[in-house]
């Protein structure tokens, strides 16, 4: 979640921003996503285009959170010019191959310091939150499930939730309240009750802290979530069990819209998406239902090439 991003990065006269925009000439300040037919869109995407910030953290030596570079290549240009309509309820799939520029997109519909926007823009509930902090984003109602969840030595997971529940909803539950909340979604997704008093993701095996992102998710009830390959590291039957876990929190809350990014067709045969887009060098090349997932999964991206 927004936890990891550092907001004091943020900076928009960072040396990245010079080498940014004289890359981008060729941007338009807005794509061409379509006026929502029917039902308001609840996020649009708009014409995006994103480079890497010189000014991201690179100093931890840990792996970024959005499973990105760590900065060495500012200014390179990552997102060229996204376009996508997300309704409420929606649920969207978006395939790419390795280096596409998924994790970033996902990075930056949160806010991440690691990566500017150079030209186009995020809409959400009607307003343009390009320029919005990761924190205040999570406050609206958006979320992430991170690529590569990072511990956090020293605060628990439960802790972490109802700190990050009172910042969402601005109200506090008691303790027990939200133990009971937790444990119930636990057992749902399969964790052992313990996991709620052990510190974030420290120890915790790729496939919990998977999980424990869906935990995450439950708890908090977004209206968007964009889960970064929250698949991967799963074993059959706990694919099963998240799969579960995300319908689950769809059905307490019909309206979620999800952006659910993957490699493989299995999640989305149990997910059932409305679109499946495929992100290939930066663009949004074709967006289409399941059976453009089945028939990358049969031809690659030979075809897209
Ligand atoms: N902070 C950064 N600094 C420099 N380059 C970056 C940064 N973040 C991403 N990149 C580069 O941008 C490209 C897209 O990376 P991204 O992580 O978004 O790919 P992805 O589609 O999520 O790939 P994967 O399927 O492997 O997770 C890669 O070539 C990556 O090296
Ligand atoms: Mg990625």
């Amino acid at each position: 979640m927004s936890h990891t991003y550092d907001a004091a990065h943020v900076g928009s006269d960072s040396p990245a921003s010079t080498i940014c925009h004289s890359n981008d000439s060729s941007a338009s300040a807005a794509g061409d996503a379509k006026a929502a037919e029917g039902q308001e869109p609840l996020f649009l995407i708009e014409g995006l285009h994103v480079c890497a910030a010189a000014s991201a953290d690179s100093s931890s030596g840990e792996e970024s959170p959005s499973g990105a570079g760590n900065g060495q290549n500012a200014g390179a240009r990552i997102l060229k010019g996204v376009d996508l309509e997300i309704r409420p309820g929606e649920m969207h799939a978006l395939m790419g191959p390795n280096g596409s520029g998924k994790s970033t997109l996902a990075a930056t519909l949160m806010g991440s310091p690691e990566y500017e926007v150079t030209a186009g823009g995020l809409r959400f509930k009607n307003e343009d939150i390009t320029d919005w902090g990761p924190d205040e984003r999570a406050k609206a109602g958006l979320f992430l499930a991170f690529q590569y969840p990072q511990a956090i030595v020293g605060v628990s997971v439960l802790n972490f939730l109802r700190q990050s529940m009172a910042a969402r909803t601005g109200t506090e539950i008691s303790i027990l309240q939200l133990r009971m909340r937790i444990m119930d979604w636990m057992e749902r997704l399969g964790m052992d009750p313990s996991f709620a008093d052990r510190f974030i993701n420290d120890g915790f095996s790729g496939g919990e802290r998977k999980r424990n992102e869906i935990l995450q998710m439950a708890i908090l009830q977004p209206d968007v979530a964009v889960l970064d390959e929250t698949d991967s590291g799963l074993d059959i039957d706990a694919l099963k069990v998240v799969a579960n876990g995300i319908e689950a929190v769809k059905g307490q809350k019909p309206d979620l819209a999800v952006l659910a990014i993957t490699h493989y067709p299995r999640l989305l045969e149990l997910l059932n998406p409305d679109y499946v887009h495929i992100l290939l060098n930066g663009r949004i090349v074709e967006s289409g239902d399941i059976s453009l997932a089945r028939k990358l999964s049969r031809q690659g991206y030979g075809a897209w090439s």
